[in-house]
This record gives C-alpha cells, structure tokens and sequence, in this order.
C-alpha cells in the first residue's frame, strides 16, 4: 500500500486512474488544479506522484520540478499526450522518475506505477505494508487509524450493511461518520470494482438534505468503507420509539425535504433503495428540523456485478423487509418509483406509528408488499386527524404496479404542499 497523488483536471481521466490505484490497495489523494496539489504535498509526504502536463494553472512538469525544489523524494510521473523525444527529455529533467503518452493501457500505467513503487518505496511504504499485515479485529476498529488519516473513535450504531463510528479526519482535524461495511457482502475484484464506481458516483452528489459522502476505502482486513458528514440528531427510527408517531403536518413538511433530496438524487440516475427512517436523520428545532438522508444507494454500493446474476444465486436481498418495494422483492430492475414505494412506507408508519405490511417472517413480509392492501390509515389512528387527500396520496404512493404511483419526487411534493394544514402548523 503506497501514497499516492494524483493530480489531473480532466476528471474522466483522473478517476481512472484513481480508480485503478484503489483497487490495488493504495491511499489515493486527487487534485485538479497544481495549487490544489501543493497544498495536499505541505501536509505530508507522498511515495508517487502521478502529474498530468497540462493542468490549468501550472504545467505538471513544474509542479514537478517545484516538488524537487521543495525537497520532495517520492517518485513522479508525468501522463501526457507529448509525445516528442524533447518533452520527455524536459520532464525527466524536470525531476520526474517515468513519463507514459496517452492514450496508455490500464496495463502499462499499472506497470509504471509499480515499477516505481519498486525504486523509490521508503521507509514510509514499508512500514504501512506491515501495518497491512497485522490483520485488525473483526468486531471493532476504535482506535484504529483507516487509510491513514481516518482515526476511529466510538461506535454510533450498527445496521444490516453494517457498523458507524465517529471519527477524525488527523490531517483536517475534521469529525466525521466512518461506516464500515459487511465485507462478506464484497466477495471478488469485480465487485470491488463496481463498489468503488458507485461510491464515487454517490460522493459526487451534494444537497442540504443529503448526508455529503467524503471519501471511501478499504480498511486492512478488506471491508470497504465511506466516510460522510457526521450528524448530531435522532433517526426518526428513534424519534418514533419515542413519541409513537409524528404529527401529520410535521410529517408532511419532512417528506417534503425528503422529496427534493430525493428529486436531486434521481435526476443524476441514482436511486436510494433503502428510504426508512432509520436512515432519516433529524436535528435543530421541533418547529424547524433540518433533515438529512442517509446511505443514498449504498445497497447498491453492495450489489454483486448484475452481469453475474449473482444476486438470486446468492441468495442475497439488498434493503430492508419492511420498506422494500414489489419490484424490489422479485428483484426486478428498480429504478426512482420503487423509492416512491419506500416513501410510502415511511410515510404511513410516521403518520401512524405503524408499517404497512409485516408478516410473521421474512417472506410473508414479502408476501404482503405484494399481495396485499395495506390497512386505511384513519382505522389506526383516528385520533390522529389525518387529512383525507393525505390518506389517499400514502396510499397512491404503495401501489403494486409502479405506474399507478406518482412518478416523481417532484410530482409528490407539489402534492404534499396542497395537503390542507391547521391553522396552527403553517409557517
Ligand atoms: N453520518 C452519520 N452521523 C452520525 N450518526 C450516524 C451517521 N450515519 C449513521 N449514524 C448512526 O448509526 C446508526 C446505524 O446506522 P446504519 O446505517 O448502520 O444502520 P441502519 O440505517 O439501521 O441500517 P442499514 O445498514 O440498513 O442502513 C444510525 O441509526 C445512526 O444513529
Ligand atoms: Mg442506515
């Protein structure tokens, strides 16, 4: 396991690479622009540099030659579309240990990296390669120092995918959630593979109601990871243990931020998959609680390769029982109306303190989500007062077929803004 920069700023290229660093195990750090890497290079030392020539405001080369200035001794190389005898020469000059012409192999850049790691592994690279060795508990990693900068603190809570701790980031001395997943859920290169795409594809992603993904990697022992924004709240999972149910109008003003979460997340193709309210986190005040969604696509993220098929012949169903859409359970291709469904889950337990449907065991769980009418929400809960139009809509939103449901998250909240509150509840 090395240190490795990367630095291009054209961002299909430098997550290739990045990509293919991770998979071999490697601390990667990436930056667009040479400032970008000068900063990342004063907060410690790299084995490998990995400099594209033409960035936008200092050529890779000079960045280079500065690094050297600088006393820097890792190794570097230049990835670059020159491919005069003169270029190379320059950069050679410049202090660079390799120079690789695009468009290159996966194969040669690999070679080239390793072969360097070869030349120039210090002391540094030597000593994480037995830290590697050692192999971490199963059972907890506080205490423990992940990718090299990742200081594991307590443990928050642990789910079916899963164990969340607090940690810090020791270089920005930053609080973050670590979660570290169910290695038994990744089993070959392949889906280490599809693990590191989705993640980057979900890290991309930002909205004020979306708990941001920082960061992902693998720890020693091979469980993968993802480091996010650390929340202060109660999942509503908690704040229903507590209090039964929520009141309808707060309910609706939750499911609206829920929506345009939701509504971001699926105009960038990515589908939650597991909306529940444990994975609804809520703080700040009664009257104005901020809402954050947890773990947007990370059941996906724990998906074998659909090329395999592998998801029946394992056996293996990704989500949770009681929110799970039909589709999900015949593990049909989902896409944004099976989250509809989950909503509607979500939405008739906060408004009732009941789920929807749950059977004596799993499948009969299942068997319900797909056979059966859920009960009339004002039969549970009279007392509750729910509004008509809201009954109906929670109902709309848990129909078998999805193109009986509404259809986007967008429809849904405009829907929920027509729901007639009491005077009281209105802002
Ligand atoms: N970003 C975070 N910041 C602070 N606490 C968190 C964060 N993410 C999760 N938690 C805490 O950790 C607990 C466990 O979360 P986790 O996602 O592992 O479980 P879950 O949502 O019940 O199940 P699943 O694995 O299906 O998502 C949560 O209930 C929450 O209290
Ligand atoms: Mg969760």
């Amino acid at each position: 396991m090395a240190k490795i920069l990367v630095v291009d700023d054209a961002p299909d290229l430098r997550d290739n690479v990045v990509v293919l660093l991770k998979l071999d195990k490697h601390v990667v750090d990436e930056a667009e622009r040479a400032t970008d890497a000068l900063a990342f290079l004063g907060q410690g030392e790299y084995d490998l540099l990995v400099l594209d020539w033409e960035l936008p405001d200092m050529s890779g080369v000079d960045l280079c030659r500065q690094y050297r200035a600088d006393g820097g001794t890792g190794g570097v190389l230049i990835v670059s579309g020159r491919s005069s005898a003169v270029d190379k020469s320059d950069a050679l000059d410049a202090g660079a240990d390799d120079y690789v012409t695009k468009p290159y192999s996966v194969r040669e850049l690999r070679s080239r990296v390793n072969a360097l790691l070869r030349r120039t592994s210090g002391a540094a690279t030597s000593r994480r390669t037995e830290q590697t060795l050692q192999k971490l508990p199963v059972a907890s990693y506080s205490g423990q120092t992940l990718s090299d900068r990742y200081l594991i603190h307590e443990m928050l809570g642990k789910g079916g995918m899963g164990v969340v701790y607090r940690a810090e980031h020791v270089h920005l001395k930053r609080v973050v959630a670590v979660k570290v997943l169910n290695k038994n859920n990744v089993i070959d290169d392949r889906d280490v593979r599809r693990f590191k795409s989705e993640a980057q594809i979900t890290s991309r992603l930002s909205h004020p109601a979306l708990v941001q993904v920082y960061d992902f990697g693998f720890t020693d022992d091979d469980s993968p990871f993802i480091v996010m924004e650390y929340l202060q709240g109660k999942t509503l999972a908690e704040i229903l243990r507590d209090a039964g149910r929520v009141y309808y109008p707060t309910a609706i003003s939750i499911c609206i931020t829920l929506c345009e979460a939701l509504a971001h997340a699926h105009e960038n193709k990515l589908v939650h998959r597991d909306i529940k309210p444990s994975n609804v986190m809520i703080s700040g005040s009664p009257q104005q609680p901020t809402v954050k969604l947890l773990d947007l696509g990370l059941s996906k993220l724990l998906m074998p390769s659909p090329e395999t098929e592998e998801l029946t012949i394992r056996g293996e169903i990704f989500g949770s029982p009681l929110y799970m859409s039909p589709e999900q359970w015949l593990t049909r291709p989902v896409d944004e109306r099976s989250d509809m469904y989950s909503m509607g889950c979500l939405l008739y337990e906060i408004l009732t303190g009941e789920v929807p449907f749950k059977g004596s065991g799993f499948m009969d769980t299942g068997f319900k989500h797909m056979n059966e009418f859920p009960r009339l929400l004002r039969e549970i809960c009279p007392e509750a007062n729910i509004p008509g139009p809201l009954e109906e809509l929670t109902l709309k939103l848990l129909a078998k077929n999805p193109d009986h449901r509404v259809q986007t998250m967008t429809e849904l909240k405009n829907l929920l803004l027509y729901i007639p509150l009491p005077k009281d509840s209105r802002a």
